[in-house]
């Protein structure tokens, strides 16, 4: 190695992620230095408070009042971005980054989701790394296997379990046989959730994600025409029946391309309990991409995490260590296309429809009537009285129909008096 060679280094946001990097860095330096034949040297940080106690000492010159001040310095080479948000800070930083001739690495999977293209045309120009692997699935090393590995394929569908919560409170309602509030105050009490989990339960989290996949993968600008569903409707009968009739309940996100047009949808799905994506249990993350000439490849591992992002964020600062600047998004944004949207309403399922109604004579008919009316056929029915007689559980699967009369019998009978409470659709199958 050349006495000289070496990039410095600005990181911006000490929290759980930024802190676990900084020691990291410090600590690996050597390793890193001889494995890139490049030192990494980080020279600044910065965060919101000065003050607050951190669990890693930091060489009180290093510490830089406005962090904004990293992208003007001439000594900076990379910064390395660990604030969070698509606005505000995050943002500010990105963007005079790029302008600044920086490179970038970020774990920021909202800011690369909203502004990735705007972000990706300054990197190009600028000729500077935009790099975020850490940004999807933490410590799947799928962004770089999109853009190097994979690099021979077309890609026509990316799909998987790309949050840890979520999946977390799904398998362990099965396992432990709870509800979903136990194993959501659980999930808190473990650093398994946030305090407040909402992106990660509404399916937010998934898309944002998979905005970030379909555009590495189909070459195209990220398209925000996405279904989202999350998981906080799912209660514990459904993954019983769920049990029953062979499957696991899942939070996937699907991106494909079916006769030149893009499907993007986040949706819990009912996956056969012998498939490889219902055994991914817990916080445990997974993708799949189909490809040719490659075929199916499959990558899993640790989703979120100090540990495992830091793995992403080391893999991104070492490729620009080596001197490898490329396109953010695998291809040049004058080559990127815009794709069209198809929404899934045209799309065929198969689904699970459950209905809680009063136990009385008539309505088994008139519901499955609604089905017929809709052309939607049925492939299995269990009907399950309460012990008190008055009310009884319908489960309905169906054959593969279009997702609109599947909504459409949703709405039809949700009018209905004899409904105790919101019927339920939940698709099947990940093909
Ligand atoms: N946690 C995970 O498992 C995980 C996994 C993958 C990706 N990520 C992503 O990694 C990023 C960081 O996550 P995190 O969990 O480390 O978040 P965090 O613990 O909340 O840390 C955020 C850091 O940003 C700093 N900050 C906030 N506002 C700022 C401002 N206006 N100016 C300068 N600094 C500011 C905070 O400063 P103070 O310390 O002074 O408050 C803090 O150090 C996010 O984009 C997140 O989505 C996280």
């Amino acid at each position: 190695m050349k006495k000289n060679n070496k990039l410095n280094i600005a990181i911006v946001g000490l929290g759980n992620i930024g802190s676990y990097l900084y020691k990291y860095l410090k600590d690996n330096k050597e390793i890193l230095a001889k494995k890139n034949n490049c030192i990494p040297n980080v020279i600044f940080v910065s965060a919101k408070n000065k003050n607050k106690k951190r669990n890693i000492k930091i060489n009180k010159k290093k510490w830089l009042k406005n962090y904004l001040d990293a992208t003007k310095s001439k000594d900076v080479d990379i910064i390395i971005e660990l604030i969070g948000g698509a606005e505000g800070a995050a943002k500010k930083l990105v963007f005079s980054a790029l302008k600044n001739k920086k490179h970038v690495v970020t774990a920021n999977k909202a800011l690369i989701a909203k502004y990735g293209d705007q972000l990706s045309k300054i990197a190009e120009e600028n000729n500077v790394n935009l790099e975020f692997e850490a940004a999807v699935c933490g410590g799947v090393p799928i962004i770089r296997s999109l853009k190097e590995g994979l690099i021979a394929n077309k890609i026509n569908k990316v799909y998987g379990i790309f949050n840890g919560t979520s999946n977390y409170i799904l398998s362990t309602m099965d396992k432990e046989n709870k509800n979903f509030n136990d194993v959501l105050t659980d999930a808190k009490k473990l650093g398994y959730a946030e305090s407040n989990p909402l992106s990660d339960l509404n399916g937010d989290d998934v898309a944002a994600k998979l905005k970030i996949l379909s555009s590495l993968c189909f070459n195209s600008f990220v398209d925000h025409n996405i279904h989202v569903e999350g998981i906080s409707f799912i209660d514990k009968l459904d993954i019983d029946n769920a049990n029953k009739l062979g499957y696991k309940i899942k939070l996937l996100g699907v991106s494909e391309i079916i006769n030149n047009k893009v499907y993007q949808r986040v949706h819990p799905t009912l996956i056969e309990k012998s498939s490889y994506i219902a055994s991914i249990d817990g916080v445990l993350n997974a993708v799949i991409v189909d490809g040719k000439p490659v075929g199916q490849s499959v990558i899993q591992g640790e989703g979120a995490g100090p540990e495992a992002t830091t793995s992403a964020l080391v893999s991104d600062i070492s490729s620009i260590l080596r001197g490898n600047v490329k396109f953010p998004f695998s291809i040049s944004i004058k080559e990127r296309k815009k794709l069209r949207y198809q929404n899934i309403s045209e799309r065929f399922f198969s689904a699970y429809l459950r209905f809680e109604v009063l136990d009385k004579p008539g309505v088994l008919s008139n519901i499955t009537n609604i089905f017929s009316k809709n052309k939607v056929s049925i492939k299995r029915l269990i009907q399950n009285p309460n012990k008190s007689k008055k009310f009884s559980s319908i489960v309905i699967i169906t054959h593969d129909s279009k997702d609109k009369f599947l909504n459409k019998i949703i709405k039809q009978t949700e009018k209905k008096n004899y409904l105790i409470k919101k019927p339920k659709l939940i698709r099947i199958g990940a093909n």
